[in-house]
């Protein structure tokens, strides 16, 4: 079966590394409040010297994740094994545009992370975008194409 995947193209992140932010973001969840937000990532990231790219892949580990939803669209990144095929390139794409539109008073997007989206072939890495017009499949999505993906489930362009 494994032969029917690309070739890998990148490093995926160290799993003990991640397995531990996990712990950390529950142990932060058990604090207060069961919804994992972007502030919630970024403090937990803060937190434990990392990046909030490794806290996305950390959330999206667990199924029973609670995202809360913030805007219309969503984009949801397989942060799982697309990893080898470069999903955190599209996530922190993401991650960084979100800061900069919600700095900037723009319209932004909610991103949430899975460590599967159950398309897996044949072109990963895969996101969906979901929004009030419904739900994209994003195949082989780079940077640049996830930013395109924004422009036109967020801008409408
Ligand atoms: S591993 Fe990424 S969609 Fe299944």
């Amino acid at each position: 079966m494994d032969d029917q995947f690309p070739p890998r193209t990148h490093e995926p992140l160290d799993l003990d590394e991640i397995w531990d932010l996990s712990d950390a973001l529950a142990d932060r969840l058990e604090e207060g409040g069961d919804e994992v937000t972007f502030a919630l990532l970024e403090e937990v990231a803060r937190a434990q010297d990392s990046d909030l790219t490794h806290l996305y892949v950390a959330a999206g580990l667990d199924p029973d994740t609670v995202w809360k939803r913030e805007y219309p669209v969503a984009f949801v990144v397989c942060t799982g094994s697309c990893q080898a095929w470069g999903s955190i390139e599209a996530l922190e794409g993401l991650i960084t545009e979100r800061s900069s539109r919600v700095s900037a008073g723009r319209p932004a997007f909610d991103i949430v992370t899975t460590a599967c989206l159950d398309v897996c072939l044949p072109s990963p890495p895969y996101a969906v975008s979901l929004g009030p017009e419904g739900k994209a499949v994003h195949p082989g999505v780079t940077r640049q194409q996830v930013m395109e993906a924004v422009a036109t489930r967020v801008d409408g362009e």
